[in-house]
């Protein structure tokens, strides 16, 4: 208790004639009364800047979010993140945009920083950071598992930031049902937590096929013993949404190498996404957008055909990536390694795969070290942004802005 409110109730005590307490009773009522209209004003004025700001933020097309009417005095650097983002302190829905991003892409692929096991460590603020910047390049993000929160703290982000960005989480399956059963609960507390209203869908699996058949044939005893266990797994995720009783149950697929899907694992699905790299397809950049286009159209979309359950069909993954680790890794045939070749990729696919309606995630976001530490050559150098969220130099991003 304060001191004053304590005064206040020595003072109470005193007062016991009835005709003061009705005079107090009536100076009380003027004093409410007073407070009301202050208060009315007050939430007046938020709600007619709030619309100001929406108008703002929905005519100069950005994010979500707003920025206020340009007006960016005392936004700082969310502590705990790279910094690279400005935003209001007390509101992450307010933050500086950069002029330099603009919303083209049909969506991006993302693994936040330390979602590996069993070390960890991705923080609420650096992934409102990233959600921040992705917001200003597309409105759809796919993960690649449930561990470490990272489900969560997308979901937060999303929440906190208010920007038009939906999400497909992921389970990362191994072959073991603990490894399954983990992310499945993580899963089902955020969404009890953030109901689906944010979801795309939930994508059982990333790789399994491949890391599963290696150089065997997708479509022997081990490719066909692959999608049964997969298709195990979607089989009990999707007993568990029904389990839940959800507004709307989003739609339940998986992920893999383009070349790794067979008609058993079709049949389990409703969406496959499937990872489309023109840098591993030994193609020069000149050649790269229209390989990726092929491949997808004849290996995925046609194996559609022959299925029961016709499959929404994204592309997972495609991108190029800007260096290597190694000089041997530099390119693989006449698949060269650059920032250059990064942006031929992007001009001459992006604008032309949104006219024609090819859904994909590029492939990717920023730099990610782990991968470069575990793996070496190209794999840790396919960002946009590097590990630091810089927007490389040398990039810019083709300018055909999506609609929502
Ligand atoms: C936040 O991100 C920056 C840049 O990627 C990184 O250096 C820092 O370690 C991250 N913090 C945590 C706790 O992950
Ligand atoms: C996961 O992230 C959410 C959103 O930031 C947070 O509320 C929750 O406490 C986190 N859980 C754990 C176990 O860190
Ligand atoms: C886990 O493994 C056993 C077989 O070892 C199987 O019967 C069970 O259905 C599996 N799946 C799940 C989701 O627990
Ligand atoms: C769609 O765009 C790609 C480039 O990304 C191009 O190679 C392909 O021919 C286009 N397809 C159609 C049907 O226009
Ligand atoms: C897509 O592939 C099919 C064969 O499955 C082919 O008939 C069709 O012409 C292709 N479409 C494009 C635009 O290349
Ligand atoms: C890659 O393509 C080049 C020609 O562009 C060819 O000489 C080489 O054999 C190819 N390598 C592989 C592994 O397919």
């Amino acid at each position: 208790m304060s001191n004053k409110s304590a005064e206040n109730s020595d003072w109470l005590e005193k007062q016991q004639s009835a005709s003061r307490r009705t005079k107090w009773w009536i100076i009380g009522g003027l004093t409410l009364a007073a407070i009301a209209i202050i208060i009315g004003v007050a939430v007046g004025v938020t709600v007619s800047k709030h619309k100001n700001n929406n108008l703002s933020s929905s005519s100069s097309g950005g994010g979500g979010g707003s920025s206020g009417s340009g007006s960016t005095a005392g936004y700082v650097a969310i502590p705990g993140s790279a910094g690279v983002v400005k935003a209001n302190p007390k509101d992450p829905s307010q933050f500086e945009k950069d002029p330099r991003l603009i919303r083209s892409f049909y969506g991006f692929a993302y693994t936040p920083l330390n979602v590996q096991m069993p070390s960890c460590g991705a923080v609420q603020a650096n992934v409102t950071e990233d959600i921040q910047l992705l917001s200003q390049l597309t409105n759809r993000i796919r993960l690649y598992g449930a561990d470490c929160n990272q489900s969560a703290l997308v979901l937060e982000a999303i929440k906190q930031t208010k920007v038009d960005m939906k999400v497909f989480l992921a389970i990362y399956v191994d072959g073991t049902n603990a490894t399954y059963t983990r992310q499945k609960a993580e899963i089902k507390q955020v969404l009890i937590d953030y109901g689906t209203d944010f979801i795309l869908g939930f994508s059982v699996g990333n790789e399994y096929m491949l890391n599963s058949v290696g150089d065997g044939s997708v479509t022997g005893a081990a490719g066909v013993a692959a999608a049964t266990y997969l298709g195990s797994l979607i089989a009990d995720f999707r007993a568990m949404l029904a389990s839940m009783n959800l507004k709307n149950v989003p739609p339940v697929g998986t992920a893999d190498a383009g070349a790794y899907f067979n008609v058993q694992l079709l049949d389990y699905l409703d969406y496959g996404m499937s990872n489309v790299h023109p840098w591993f397809g030994n193609v020069s950049i000149n050649d790269a957008a229209a390989w990726t286009y092929d491949f997808f159209n004849e290996t995925n979309l046609a194996m559609s055909a022959q299925t029961t359950t016709n499959p929404t069909w994204y592309i997972a993954e495609t991108g190029w990536p800007t260096k290597s680790s190694s000089a041997a890794a530099a390119n693989d045939g006449p698949s060269i390694a650059s920032i250059p070749n990064l942006q031929i990729f992007l001009d001459t696919f992006i604008c032309q795969s949104n006219t024609n309606g090819t859904k994909y995630f590029f492939f990717e976001y920023f730099d990610e070290a782990w991968k470069d530490v575990l793996y070496g050559g190209v794999e840790g150098w396919w960002g946009i942004f590097d590990g630091n969220k810089n927007l490389k130099p040398g990039i810019t991003i083709p300018n055909c802005p999506i609609s929502s």
